[in-house]
């Protein structure tokens, strides 16, 4: 049995580091210790090395948000992936549709998923389509974007890599804006039925697949037990101890 992934995408948060090593000291003291879930905190690129401290012998592990495909160079204001894993990240985010939405295209993102698993990194690759249309264009957008994204890793890789179903139209939204468990469940179906095609069931089985937008205390259960989803991807609430303990703990439950 696969650990739950539960892993928390901070963003442009918080505005100083004495507030990121405040909420990461909640945040390991509330409960994250889990047999069968792995929780990742994926602050600012600033906060890693302090963070990485703070991390030792906990149970929380670190991820970076983003990564450059190129290992070093004249790339003025680019991270790389080994960079990001010598200060003790292990998990790397590539592709979130907040990149994408700055010009991040499919080419680049499918080297930074080569560039971050080559570095040791778990590489969670983010995809979802921007609106659901009724005669069902977004399966085949989506289908593209995931295949785009791996057409440069070898598929025996394959293992360190972790998918995000993002449907954008779920972020960032209040309430029930999120999926629904039966919509999420009949994604998850066809995002690993798209990976078995291609690559073959045992590798197919292999590739965690979360679920990411508008997750919350009181619909995460239902996502990883319905919805079927490996872990989940949380923004706003993963900068918030208390809640991400009790989305941690239902994924404990679920
Ligand atoms: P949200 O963000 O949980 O705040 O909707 C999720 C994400 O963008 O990864």
């Amino acid at each position: 049995m696969k650990k739950k992934l539960i892993v928390g995408n901070w963003k442009l948060n918080p505005a100083t580091l004495a507030e990121a090593k405040h909420i990461f000291s909640r945040i390991k003291k509330t409960g994250t210790r889990k047999s069968n879930v792995a929780v990742v905190i994926c602050p600012p690129f600033l906060y890693l090395a302090d963070l990485a401290r703070a991390a030792l012998r906990s149970a929380v592990s670190l991820g970076v948000q983003d990564i450059f495909y190129e290992e070093e160079g004249s790339f003025t204001g680019e991270v790389s992936a080994s960079m990001v894993k010598n200060l003790g990240a292990s998990y790397a985010i590539v592709g979130h549709s907040e990149r994408r939405r700055l010009g991040e295209s499919e080419a680049t993102v499918s080297k930074k998923v080569v560039a971050g698993i080559k570095a040791g990194l778990s590489v969670v690759l983010c995809i979802g389509e921007d609106t659901r249309d009724e005669h069902g264009v977004y399966l085949a957008t989506l289908r593209g974007q995931l295949l785009g994204a791996l057409s440069r890793i070898s598929p025996k890789f394959l293992s360190h890599l972790i998918v995000a179903y993002e449907p954008i139209w779920a972020i960032g939204k209040s309430g029930n804006g999120a999926i629904t468990s039966r919509h999420l469940h009949e994604m998850v179906l066809y995002i690993r039925k798209i990976l078995s095609d291609e690559y073959g069931g045992s590798i197919a089985r292999g590739v965690r697949i979360i679920y990411g937008g508008s997750v919350f205390p009181n619909n995460a259960g239902t996502f990883l037990s319905e919805g079927e989803a490996d872990g989940l991807l949380v923004g706003r609430e993963s900068l918030k101890p208390e809640d991400f303990a009790t989305i941690v703990q239902s994924a404990h439950d679920a």
